[in-house]
């Protein structure tokens, strides 16, 4: 019990007094109400606290935003990459300088371990500082030409407004992922973070205002109303470009909405990530990196384990020391010391959690660990060992504390089972064969293979997936070309 039990948030009010906290959306360089003046409350999952009450704004304001952006446009693109990456870069020191109120609000907004949630400050604050190097380097071509009187040339461009819509999962990082480009190649921004934190979303807007990006090129829009807000944003001709990280199925959604402007679209989905343990895998190790993989943000990552395939010869062993080190875990309010596991981020959240495990049950796993609902919006991390194919969990991304155990005997076999899912985002495996490691990795149908590592996120690697987990890469080397377009030039009559 004492493991679970659920301390008094220390200064909790004093940290609602944080600087960074805003009240109001930024649109055109200025901090607005809706123009109705409705509101709508963010609580904290910890508590159930409200934070602060922000302005509800629907289709009109976003579009006026969207004209704001679309007004910023031609001057902010014809900045040099140089003077768009020192914006960048006063950003990227500004972001790290209010490091620790930042995951305060944060943690209060989404219930993230505050651990966590300084690493997520440093993680965003990456692709700022990564994109503002890239800005220099959208090199285009000179290509040898077919004729003699011709010379043929490509140049990159900014690809115009881009809206963002961004999960609570990662109330900063998933902006600086798709903002830091979009501003590297000279693209204004219309942000809607989500309803349940937009805290974070606003204060990364109030130190892009200090950083001094012009008025209209960072805009930041809040609404209860994600779907009229997202259909304006996906029907809006001036919005060149979406980019969303979410759901499966709000995705569907937005590339159906987005098909009357043929926006080009961005799309980072759901996963149901399988983590493999074959019979030659140093077995610590693949514990070790389950835990990482599958409890980081409790359970509520797009790149979380869902699924764990456990060879016959190991799966005893790797079940009993996973079930140990899971029984370690102290849950509790993210603001105290020490605790490694938060709430879940609603209710809604929290009952699926138990309609998976109760589905799983029903159908003849066990509860080796964990199972139980604790008070509130906490929930025991559970594995469960006798996991098949036909439980609910063995297709649906739980997106949350629950590990379920699958039996397999060949490679042959597993591959069979790690594929058969209609996501592709992340893809684990241990094994200590070198054949066997390549022969894997490239079978699985996934954007992301991590192989002897349970945590494979970073801006330098390109982030994304395959089937129906979306399309489109963030980060790396490859993230800025979804922000530009590209010309060719054909220069004629040289003689
Ligand atoms: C996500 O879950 O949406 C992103 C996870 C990550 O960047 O690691």
């Amino acid at each position: 019990m004492e493991k679970y039990s659920i301390n008094e948030p220390e200064a909790l009010t004093s940290s609602v007094q944080n600087s960074l906290l805003k009240t109001k959306a930024f649109v055109n360089g200025q901090w607005i109400n809706a123009a109705s003046s409705k509101t709508f409350d963010v609580t904290n999952p910890a508590t159930g606290e409200l934070i602060a009450s922000i302005p509800d704004m629907n289709r009109e304001d976003v579009s006026e935003a969207v004209d704001a952006a679309y007004a910023a446009w031609p001057s902010f693109r014809d900045l040099t990459a140089g003077e768009r990456a020192s914006l960048l870069k006063k950003w990227y020191a500004l972001i790290l300088e209010h490091k620790q109120e930042l995951a305060t609000l944060m943690t209060m907004e989404c219930g993230k371990v505050l651990q966590e949630s300084l690493g997520e400050v440093d993680y965003g604050a990456s692709f700022v500082e990564w994109f503002a190097e890239e800005a220099k380097r959208t090199y285009g071509d000179v290509i040898p030409s077919h004729a003699k009187d011709k010379r043929i040339v490509v140049i990159k461009q900014s690809i115009g407004v881009v809206a963002a819509l961004t999960p609570w999962n990662f109330p900063l990082a998933m902006i600086t992922r798709k903002v830091g480009p979009a501003l590297a190649a000279g693209s204004p921004v219309v942000v809607k973070p989500p309803s349940e934190t937009p805290l974070t979303g606003l204060a990364l807007a109030y130190l892009a205002e200090k950083a001094g990006f012009p008025p209209g090129v960072y805009n930041t829009v809040t609404t209860k109303d994600s779907s009229e807000v997202g259909k304006e944003l996906c029907e809006n001709k001036k919005v060149r470009k979406l980019s969303f990280t979410g759901s499966t199925s709000v995705g569907k959604i937005l590339m159906r909405q987005s098909a009357s402007t043929l926006k080009k679209l961005s799309l980072e989905l759901g996963g149901n990530a399988p983590f493999i343990v074959f019979d030659d895998a140093d077995i610590d190790a693949a514990v070790k990196g389950a835990m990482v993989s599958k409890f980081r943000n409790n359970g509520q990552t797009c790149v979380c384990v869902n699924r764990l395939f456990v060879q016959d010869k190991v799966y005893d062993e790797f079940v009993e020391k996973f079930s140990r080190a899971v029984a370690e875990l102290k849950v509790g309010n993210g603001l105290d010391k020490d605790v490694q596991v938060g709430p879940l981020i609603n209710q809604k959240g929290l009952d699926k959690v138990q309609q998976h495990i109760d589905d799983a049950v029903a159908k003849g796993a066990c509860i080796v660990q964990g199972g139980k609902p604790l008070e509130g919006l906490y929930y025991t991390p559970t594995v469960l060992s006798n996991a098949t194919s036909d439980m609910i969990i063995a297709q649906d991304e739980v997106f949350g504390p629950v590990a379920p155990v699958f039996r397999f005997k060949t490679e042959e076999e597993v591959i069979q089972m790690a594929n058969d899912t209609d996501y592709g985002l992340a893809s684990y495996f241990y094994s200590r064969d070198i054949a066997r490691c390549w022969r894997v990795a490239e079978a699985l149908e996934a954007g992301m293979v991590g192989i002897n590592e349970g945590l494979i996120s970073t801006t330098v690697a390109p982030f994304g997936g395959v089937k129906e987990s979306g399309m489109g890469r963030e980060g790396s080397k490859y993230g800025m070309d979804y922000f530009m377009e590209i010309k060719y030039l054909c220069f004629g009559g040289i003689s």
